[in-house]
């Protein structure tokens, strides 16, 4: 598998590094905040207090078990529905290219399912602690409950997640059946990812014109195919000639909830790094003045002044992009940071939404003070240095233009950028 990975072309590694020591994994299970023992405070945890007072009630049906409830109460569009056929994760015996395994996400929350398995999968960006998972049996009768596990950190806490609890995406070559050889493979992928490295092991429908990506490849032989017929299996937008679609709730595997999922999955495990990073800082020193080496790589990603380039427009095949956008918040004059552009690159003003959520917010004030002050610095023209000179002159204007209106939050400084 190994001779097969590396004759097929696919490198161990083939992102830029985020800052020196990124992927070290941090002691976030030691001392008096350990991860393990610390308290869990996010969107499921508020469902199971809901659930717990009698306020709400989850509802199982017979073919989805208890998944469209969990994605209503949660407000997870059933339109993010991705696929990922390679066997990798938790419960990968039950997952193969006839029964791939299903990711539902929204700004906070992902979750997992397999027809007929007994387990939803959960994972959440808490605010605090970073990733946090949890199960859900299908079979639960009356005390459905979501059941915190820190087993799944096994995988969801390594090099690949930035050295601390987290997300994780990746793209593999698979055998016929979605077995994959774990050391070889794309590491992580993330909005920098080429777009012809992406998507192995992963169905992909939606219409992407001559790019290429290793989608809906299953087995040497597509791969080998696939060389020579660069779009075999590209841009499609019907899944049915490979497993059965309706025992999903959608019968698409979006690709521009693919690309939003992965901008997302590296965001939220660079906010908690930097979450983390920032508490030992404040501790040791008092102050955040040497974190400058983290924070400026954290506002390249915020930024997308590394992501790989689109070169023919991107088409969704579910609702996704609709659902997404509609999410807002506007501007005066209409404009969102959840608009996408989809002709060169993903986002129409390229500063991550993200930067209105949870975690962000929480992030240790003196961080988030740093962060706003190089922010402010760059998006004024005042930062002319290399790393962030792709972002044009107009992009900086119309991002702070939006920011200064829609974010809370911000420094005084900021508000005159509204006027
Ligand atoms: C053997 C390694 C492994 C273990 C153990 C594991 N996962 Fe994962 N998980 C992955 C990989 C790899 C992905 C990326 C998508 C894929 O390949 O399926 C992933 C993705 C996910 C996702 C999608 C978003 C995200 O957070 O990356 C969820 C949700 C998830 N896992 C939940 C869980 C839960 C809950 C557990 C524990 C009960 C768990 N996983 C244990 C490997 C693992």
């Amino acid at each position: 598998m190994l001779l097969l990975a590396l004759v097929l072309g696919l490198g161990a590694q083939n992102c830029p590094a985020d800052f020196q020591g990124a992927t070290h994994v941090m002691p976030f299970d030691e001392g008096t905040d350990a991860y393990g023992k610390a308290t869990d405070s996010n969107v499921v945890t508020a469902l199971q207090r809901a659930l717990d007072q009698g306020q709400t009630k989850l509802q199982r049906d017979k073919d989805f078990g208890y998944l469209l409830s969990v994605l209503e109460k949660l407000k997870v569009p059933k339109s993010s529905q991705m696929l990922v056929f390679s066997k990798t994760s938790f419960q990968r015996d039950r997952i193969s290219p006839r029964t791939p395994r299903s990711l539902f996400f929204n700004d906070d929350v992902y979750v997992g399912f397999i027809p007929g398995a007994p387990l939803l999968e959960v994972s959440v960006a808490d605010p605090k602690m970073g990733a946090v998972f949890y199960t859900l049996d299908q079979s639960a009768d009356k005390s459905v409950k979501f059941a915190r596990t820190d087993q799944c950190l096994e995988c969801h806490a390594a090099s690949r997640t930035m050295g601390v609890p987290g997300h994780l995406l990746r793209s593999f070559v698979t055998e016929d059946d979605g077995a994959v050889d774990l050391s070889t493979g794309i590491n992580e992928v993330n909005h920098r990812t080429p777009m012809k490295d992406r998507w192995g092991g992963w169905y992909v429908t939606g219409t992407h014109g001559a790019q290429t990506h290793q989608g809906n490849l299953i087995g040497a032989a597509a791969f080998e195919r696939q060389k020579k017929e660069p779009n075999f299996l590209g841009n499609i937008t019907n899944l049915s000639r490979f497993f059965a679609t309706s025992r999903y709730p959608g019968g698409q595997s979006d690709i521009v909830a693919l690309m939003v999922l992965e901008h997302q999955t590296h965001m939220h495990n660079f906010i908690t790094r930097l979450n983390f990073e920032a508490e030992t800082t404040l501790r040791q020193y008092g102050h955040v003045r040497y974190l400058d080496y983290i924070i400026d790589p954290f506002l390249k990603y915020l930024l997308f002044t590394e992501e790989a380039p689109i070169t023919s427009e991107i088409k969704g095949a579910s609702h996704f992009s609709q659902d997404f956008t509609a999410l807002g918040p506007r501007d005066k004059r209409g404009r969102s940071l959840r608009d996408f552009d989809l002709q060169t690159r993903l986002f129409k003003y390229p500063c991550s939404y993200l930067i209105y959520s949870a975690d962000f917010d929480c992030l240790p004030k003196p961080a988030r003070d740093r962060v706003y002050e190089r922010l402010w610095e760059i998006l004024t023209g005042k930062d002319t240095g290399p790393d962030f000179a792709r972002l044009t002159a107009d992009s900086r204007r119309a991002i702070l233009e939006i920011l200064a209106e829609t974010k809370t939050g911000l420094p005084d400084y900021w508000r005159r950028a509204g006027k």
